[in-house]
């Protein structure tokens, strides 16, 4: 305790910092002494349009606090190696991306055209893509690097009308628990944060007294934990709104073993063992389990070769 999480002279990009949580992040970061990269095309909610002040409004913001930032407006899918190269040209390295940029296009799936799941999947995903690709190979030649993709609740859950954000988000997972594994020996440490806060986006959603519980400033404190060099937490996911914080893992049902006789192997025997399929609750057998990589699977195999001494439940009983 007693010790404060400084960012003295670390680099900081953080795209769509134009607003909401980008530009929360961008005034801590600058406020505890990183150089930042202040990037947003300044467009609307659903993408359209662009203009140079959302960004220049928070550089200046940071340069009155006697902090040091720079603007970018590069579009995060469309030139996202430029908004790093801002960060090389004016600070000379990167240290810490935030892909935050996104936008909206809500509308139920039978509805939605191929442009409208396109576009969203474009500025979240690849648009977080690239970032992560051109900071790449600065974080492995100095061996640091620090990374936050945004996920969201309705990519974790799924959400209506959000089939093209949805699948932008838990896409975002995904990359980042890959580089977590990629960049693990070089000191890069990669999550996802999956936050609720009032914004653009959620205030013609969610009603007034929900919006007030939810400053976006409640996001910033596991963000910048999460991006500290001291901190060596990786390949996770938080979810995160008004005040609590708290972590999303993936679970393994207890399951069931089947007996090797191909007989055991057909539809009428995962109908026959489905509650055990999906038992979540601890057996002497076969625990619950979190996997956190794919050789977990090794575990299975070595499970479902452990038979059927102490468990009968392998044998299935065929009902035609
Ligand atoms: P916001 O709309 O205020 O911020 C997003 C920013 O990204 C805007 O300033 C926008 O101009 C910028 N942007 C959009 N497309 C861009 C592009 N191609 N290149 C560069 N900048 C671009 O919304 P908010 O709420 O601050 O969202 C930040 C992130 O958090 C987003 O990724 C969002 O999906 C995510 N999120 C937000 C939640 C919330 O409750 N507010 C919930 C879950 C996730």
């Amino acid at each position: 305790s007693g010790e404060k999480l400084e960012f003295k002279d670390r680099v900081v990009v953080v795209t769509g910092a134009g607003g909401g949580l980008g530009k929360v992040y961008a005034l801590e970061y600058a406020k505890r002494g990183a150089k930042v990269v202040v990037n947003d095309l300044g467009g609307s909610l659903g993408g359209s349009g662009g203009s140079t002040r959302a960004a220049d409004v928070v550089v200046e913001e940071i340069k009155k606090n006697g902090g040091v930032a720079v603007a970018n407006y590069d579009s995060v899918n469309e030139h996202g190696e430029k908004i790093i190269q801002t960060a090389i040209d004016n600070f000379g390295r990167i240290d810490v991306l935030i892909n935050n940029a996104g936008i909206l296009r809500d509308v139920s799936f039978a509805k939605m055209s191929a442009k409208e799941f396109g576009s969203v999947v474009d500025v979240h995903l690849n648009g977080g893509y690239k970032l992560c690709k051109a900071a790449w190979p600065h974080m492995l030649s100095q061996k640091f690097g620090r990374i936050i993709n945004t996920a969201s609740p309705a990519g974790l859950y799924g959400n209506f009308g959000q089939a093209n954000y949805s699948a932008a988000k838990l896409g975002l997972v995904g990359m980042a628990e890959t580089l977590a594994k990629e960049g693990y020996k070089y000191n890069i440490r990669v999550n996802a944060i999956a936050p609720l806060a009032r914004s653009r986006m959620t205030e013609n959603v969610l009603p007034p007294h929900i919006l007030k519980q939810l400053g976006p400033e409640k996001i910033v404190p596991l963000v910048l934990f999460l991006t500290h060099e001291s901190t060596q937490v990786t390949n996770s996911i938080f979810e995160l709104a008004a005040g609590f914080y708290g972590q999303i893992r993936w679970e393994r049902s207890s399951g069931q073993i089947f007996n090797p006789n191909p007989e055991t192997f057909t539809p009428e025997a995962i109908l026959n063992k489905w509650e055990s399929i999906t038992d979540f609750r601890d057996k002497s057998f076969n625990k619950v389990q979190h996997p956190v990589q794919l050789s977990d699977y090794n575990d299975l195999i070595t499970k479902a070769k452990k038979l059927p001494a102490q468990n009968d439940q392998g044998s299935v009983k065929i009902e035609s």
